[in-house]
């Protein structure tokens, strides 16, 4: 018998509530906060709050607990990583463990070339990182990046970030020479929608329209893309678009990022996620699930690229012992005991979705690959017209039954569990969300 979901108390219960208000009181109040959840402890792929509820966890504190609460193996590494040396500075001196997570992160990017490895804090530092590689490598200025992209929130992320305006209001001016193009959003499509098929316009565009009319495609720099949208509403593009992109960048040299901080990881059934059109990026970022929530991100670019003299990047925490060791354990934990079971468990949550799909007119469109999951929610079929407030409705009734959720873009549910779920754990998060939906729509 599993003890998990299990509401004791309806969240957030007192002890909940009086933590809830201390923070409020005194923590910025940019944070978005999505429900009134307060974390005790967690095992696996459950989280037990202050007042004794249990919850079944679909969101993975948005998809970084990779190996799920409290793996063993990533507690060991960290405990004794952590019992001999806390830091030294990986940028100035050297540690075995920074050598083997750049070697093996190195080995384990997809594509021919040999490669070499920046550790960051972050996601975003990561992609701040990329961003000066791209341009010092190049000596060219402008970058393009999609619509519906999220790249972090400082200066050099968020001029790539285009998901919600909330993320830059009030914070221009942003770095120059950053274009925006439609992503290979086929559902809300403006170049193909009435077509019987996708025509890969989005692409074709970036040279037919942008480098035709504005920017001259020698002053590009890199285009960065996440092989899946995230923050943008977990939107997977259509077969063959990141190829496209390869060939674009190719014919006009310029580098090809792959911003796999959502993605990667084994999320998607793969290690990274453009393995699944073998794809080679010029430069691959990860981040989140590689250290199970300890922070660590990473550049991993072609030796050719990284070639900055000693000096030009660099670090004090990236790197640091304790998250090497967090980070070396999830490779391993992912790599050998649960990337083969995300492909199945991610058929079963994606078929369990589509059946959702069937029985609720408010699904407009439910897409994925692996345990990355979205539901993209109408208030009309024919005109696919967003519905909003299903997300943060189903999320909020969700929390109360014992299942954590979160939205995505502007009408999307995501389903990004910790990747140790298994059979029971999906069958349990579906019947969860049809209950909720039932209650919604009646
Ligand atoms: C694709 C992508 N890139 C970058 C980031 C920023 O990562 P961080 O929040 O670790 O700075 C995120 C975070 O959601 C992301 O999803």
């Amino acid at each position: 018998m599993r003890d998990y979901p299990r509401i004791v108390v309806a969240p957030p219960g007192p002890k909940a509530r009086e933590i809830v208000a201390r923070q409020d009181r005194w923590a910025s109040t940019s944070y978005p906060k999505e429900y009134p959840l307060v974390i005790a402890r967690g095992e696996r792929a459950m989280v037990e709050d202050v007042d004794g509820n249990r919850y079944l966890d679909f969101m993975a504190g948005i998809a970084v607990a990779s190996t799920g609460y409290g793996h063993p193996k990533v507690i060991r590494a960290i405990q004794e990583a952590a019992a001999k040396f806390l830091h030294i500075c990986g940028s100035d001196f050297y540690f075995e463990s920074f050598a083997a997570l750049c070697e093996r992160l190195a080995a384990l990017a997809p594509g021919p070339s040999k490669k070499r490895v920046f550790l960051s804090n972050s996601g975003t530092e990561a992609v701040e990182g990329a961003i000066k590689l791209a341009r010092h490598s190049t000596g060219r200025p402008a970058v393009i990046a999609f619509l519906g992209a999220f790249h972090g929130r400082t200066y050099g992320g968020l001029s790539l970030t285009a998901s919600k305006a909330i993320h830059r209001a009030g914070f221009a001016p942003f770095l120059p020479e950053v274009h925006h193009v439609p992503y290979g959003y086929r559902y809300r499509c403006d170049y193909c929608r009435g077509e019987p098929a996708c025509t890969m316009r989005c692409v074709t565009a970036i040279e037919d329209e942008l480098f035709a009319k504005k920017v001259d495609p020698q002053s590009v720099a890199a285009v960065f893309v996440e092989p899946i949208q995230g923050e943008g509403g977990y939107v997977v593009p259509p077969p063959g678009y990141l190829t496209a992109l390869r060939e674009l960048c190719d014919r006009h040299s310029i580098l090809l990022v792959c911003d796999e901080v959502q993605s990667g990881v084994g999320r998607t059934g793969k290690m990274f996620a453009c393995e699944h059109e073998a794809v080679e990026p010029d430069i691959l970022l990860s981040a989140k699930g590689l250290g199970s929530g300890m922070p660590i991100g990473a550049i991993i670019a072609k030796e050719s690229i990284m070639r900055w003299r000693p000096g030009a990047h660099g670090s004090t925490f990236g790197g640091n012992p304790v998250c090497c060791a967090a980070a070396l354990a999830t490779l391993d934990v992912v790599e050998h005991e649960l990337l083969p079971n995300v492909p199945t468990l991610g058929e079963r949550l994606l078929a369990g979705a589509r059946r959702l799909e069937a029985k609720y007119a408010t699904i407009g469109e439910v897409r994925g690959r692996g345990l990355m999951v979205g539901v993209e929610f109408v208030k009309d079929r024919a005109t696919r017209e967003p519905a909003p407030e299903i997300p943060p409705g189903l999320t909020e009734r969700a929390f109360r039954r014992g299942l954590l959720l979160l939205g995505a873009g502007k009408s999307t549910l995501r389903l990004a569990p910790p990747l140790v779920v298994d059979e029971q754990d999906v069958d349990t998060a579906l019947a969860i969300i049809d209950q909720c939906l039932a209650e919604m729509i009646d």
